[in-house]
């Protein structure tokens, strides 16, 4: 991948260069750090295909090198046919830069179909616009709920799910949801989680990075915390609690800390301690350090949803700094423990943790590294029957 920043709304040679005569135009749309290790399985089986042009969209809700570039890379993932460069703002005003840049980028590009992936605001808001569009839209991670209207991400979800026209699930769980709102099941395929064909497919590499080594840690032997909810770092008295309760946790054993840009933000505008000796906070880092990381972690503390799935794989127990989850089959089946905001209780359930043998978890269903294959199959299915269905010569 170049190292030059695409020019926004200019599209690359990816596409100028493309075949002029595949069946079906998909593209595919990212914004944000958890969307890209969703979309590469899914970019490398469609780059296979010659009846599809794939072409992928990059908001650029994320934009520093360390939350986006070097996921690309790390991912093997094409460079971004277009970028939309929408950057930071409020939840209105970032959806809103979305829908109007992506109502060009499909008027012009006429696809047959779009992918959104996950639940962040580009999610949400390229599938309003290709939906008002009469593009037809799958939802890969479909179906997931934390039943928590707090958070943005469940509002994301919710709206995706009600108008999206594939609602490809990652767990059984999924389905239910979507069925108990209402959702005829024709709109519904499990495909299990793709999140996690990346996962099985770049753990040898990642392995051979020894990226604790950058820190100073033994593997095994250090605790990994990634935080950058709203409800976790948007209150003052809140995080410098949480922050002094990883600088006790370090006197134990060392805690690396990759700290979100929200997060780091917080600490900065709140003036908050953090220099805890054994407690180090560390630069956001790439996706094969941090699988690496994972991996070789003792306990993972975090408000992710994607680290709940991936400590679940690696089977390293994983404490979920939050009061709810929509992700309960890292908890039933895997190694997660939703343990609430409470600080005395997160400290007990790390030392339960610290004093027991690591757990071993079962893989749920699908989860198997082919889930994007599944995916694929899926989309052009839809595709065939709509085109048949309209009368159009397929
Ligand atoms: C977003 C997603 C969340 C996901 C998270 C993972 C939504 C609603 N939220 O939250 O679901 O779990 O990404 O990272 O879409 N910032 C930078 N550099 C960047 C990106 C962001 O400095 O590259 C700063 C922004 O200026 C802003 C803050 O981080 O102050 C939040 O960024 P934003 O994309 O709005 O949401 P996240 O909290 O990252």
């Amino acid at each position: 991948m170049s190292t030059k920043q695409p020019e926004v709304g200019v599209p690359t040679a990816a596409v100028q260069g493309a075949d002029a005569s595949p069946r079906w135009k998909i593209l595919s749309v990212v914004g944000a750090r958890p969307n890209f290790m969703k979309i590469a399985p899914i970019a490398h089986v469609l780059a296979k295909r010659s009846d599809v042009q794939h072409m992928i969209v990059h908001t650029g809700q994320h934009y520093d090198a360390n939350m986006s570039k070097v996921f690309f890379e790390d991912l093997e993932i094409p460079e971004p046919d277009l970028y939309l460069g929408v950057g930071s703002g409020s939840h209105s005003v970032q959806t809103a830069k979305v829908m109007m840049q992506f109502e060009e980028v499909l008027l012009q590009h006429q696809p047959d179909m779009v992918i959104v992936v996950g639940d962040v605001n580009s999610t949400m808001a390229a599938t309003l616009v290709a939906t008002k569009l009469h593009v037809p839209v799958a939802h890969v991670e479909a179906g997931l709920r934390s039943y928590d209207r707090d958070m943005p991400e469940e509002i994301n979800r919710m709206v995706t799910d009600a108008i999206a026209d594939l609602l490809l699930t990652p767990s059984r769980d999924g389905d239910e949801n979507l069925i108990r709102e209402g959702v005829a099941p024709e709109r519904i395929r499990f495909v299990g989680n793709v999140m996690i064909d990346s996962l099985l497919k770049f753990l040898p590499k990642a392995r051979a990075t020894r990226a604790w080594k950058q820190f100073g840690v033994e593997h095994g032997n250090y605790v990994l915390v990634t935080l950058h909810r709203p409800s976790n770092v948007d209150d003052r008295q809140h995080l410098s609690n949480l922050l002094e309760m990883f600088g006790k946790l370090a006197e134990q054993l060392p805690v690396v800390f990759p700290i979100h840009p929200r997060t780091r933000k917080m600490i900065s505008e709140f003036g908050l301690k953090h220099d805890f000796a054994g407690l180090q906070l560390v630069e956001p880092i790439g996706y094969l350090d941090f699988l690496a990381m994972q991996e070789g972690a003792r306990l993972v503390l975090t408000d992710s949803g994607g680290i709940q799935e991936e400590t679940t794989i690696l089977e390293v127990p994983c404490l979920t700094l939050r009061n709810n989850t929509e992700r309960p089959v890292t908890v039933t089946s895997g190694t997660n423990r939703i343990v609430g905001q409470d600080i005395a209780v997160i400290r007990q359930a790390c030392e339960e943790v610290l004093s027991q043998p690591k757990p071993a978890g079962r893989v749920p269903e699908l989860w198997d590294g082919h889930a994007a294959e599944r995916i694929v199959t899926e989309l052009v299915d839809f595709l065939v029957h709509r085109r048949q269905g309209s009368g159009k010569n397929g």
